[in-house]
């Protein structure tokens, strides 16, 4: 029988007709019933919705819609990118297995694969991630568990042949993961391609609002899924559901946002190139891209991303001056905002390199990343061209 006492806070309302927007299920645990009780005992409580670190009604709603764009049957949130990242790897990894993985990849990627999974017994093999020849020997050579690497590099926007590695992967019985933050699905449906588990930084193009920290991952095995919940349940990594709403929120102008940031890039790219001052821009929409032709039409058929690197004569400092001189974009790491982010990869990402080092990895002195926003294509290439101009 309802209480009647006045401090007694009142039961959660529910609608008998169905919100437009999925409600924010705020609450931590969720009253049990013969139901919950008989899938606590029988799965461990992966089915019912009874404890939000296990599962809530909100992060599913922004999972499943992620889930669907990348051509998924499942899906699952994380609290952020790195989580989902490390939670994959570590379900699928054991001590004695060998993990094959790109040598450029986001930088705490490169810790966890570095630092963290060599820890726990995993032997680590790293190629390039656009040496397809060697993706091939390596996989050939090491019979990875795991085959790990991501669509687009950071800054170079190189290409990976995904639907190559993915044949020779499979070939060796391993399982692969590709992390596809920087190409999104809009531009590659990762799965369609041959990757087993798709992982997503949410924080970016996804959720696209530079305001909420979130990762994603997609998967059509059942059985894999299963037991990641798992790890994201005893490793602690499940999503908030107000974090999981302004998921959701975001996923609602995914396709809009990314049309018009791709088409930017696109048209942005064209007109940096004859620029005075810019000695290179890198898009994979451009034909001296060095992966145009077969890699970039299968793995980014349609869409060529927004993500934009030019390359500033006059070097790293001359790029910091360009930088600075920016009235629109915002200087700021992080990318897929719906305001255009400009970051230095010598002063950031790769700070912790040597010029020569850097060098060799192919970060040339002046690169300056862009991350498009939607302030449109007259406002960037002002702000740009004002930039440029300006730090010569
Ligand atoms: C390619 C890529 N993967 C993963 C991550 C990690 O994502 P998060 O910051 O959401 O943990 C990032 C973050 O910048 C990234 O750029």
């Amino acid at each position: 029988m309802e209480s009647t006492d006045p401090y007694r806070p009142g039961r959660a309302h529910t609608s008998r007709t169905s919100p437009v927007v999925p409600a924010i299920y705020q609450t931590t645990t969720f009253e049990l019933d013969d139901r919950a009780y008989e899938d606590i005992q029988g799965t461990g409580g992966l089915h019912e919705t009874w404890y939000s670190r296990f599962s809530n009604p909100t992060v599913q709603a922004a999972a499943d819609d992620i889930a669907r764009l990348e051509g998924a049957e499942h899906g699952l949130m994380t609290a952020s990118g790195m989580a989902a990242i490390a939670t994959t790897l570590v379900t699928l990894l054991r001590a004695g297995d060998t993990l094959v993985a790109s040598k450029q990849v986001y930088g705490d990627t490169g810790d966890l694969i570095e630092r963290d999974l060599p820890g726990l017994g995993v032997t680590v093999v790293r190629v390039d991630a656009f040496d397809t020849e060697a993706w091939r020997r390596a996989i050939a050579e090491h019979a990875p568990r795991v085959v790990y690497g991501e669509t687009l590099s950071n800054p170079q926007l190189r290409v990976m042949d995904i639907p190559s590695i993915a044949e020779a992967a499979h070939g060796a019985g391993a399982t692969v993961v590709i992390d596809n933050t920087f190409a999104t699905p809009f531009c590659t449906r990762a799965l369609d391609l041959g990757a087993d588990v798709v992982v997503e930084s949410a924080t970016k193009f996804l959720a696209g609002h530079s305001d909420v920290i979130a990762g994603s991952i997609a998967t059509n095995d059942g059985a894999l899924i299963e037991e990641i919940q798992r790890r994201i349940i005893t490793f602690g990594g499940s999503l908030d559901p107000h974090a999981a709403f302004l998921v959701w929120r975001g996923v609602r102008t995914f396709r809009v946002r990314l049309e018009e940031a791709c088409r930017v890039a696109v048209e942005l790219a064209t007109a940096m190139a004859e620029e005075e001052g810019v000695t290179a821009v890198i898009h994979p929409s451009r034909s001296d891209h060095p992966d145009a032709g077969a890699v970039v039409d299968r793995v980014m058929p349609e869409r060529r991303g927004a993500m934009l690197t030019l390359v500033l004569e006059g070097g790293d400092e001359r790029a910091l001056r360009a930088v600075r001189s920016l009235r629109v974009a915002v200087e700021a790491t992080s990318l897929g905002g719906v305001e255009t982010l400009a970051s230095l990869p010598f002063n950031s990402s790769h700070f912790n390199m040597s010029p020569e080092e850097r060098l060799e990895a192919g970060i040339l002195p002046g690169m300056l990343r862009l991350a498009i926003g939607l302030e449109g294509v007259e406002v960037l290439l002002d702000d740009l061209r004002q930039a440029i101009t300006s730090s010569g």
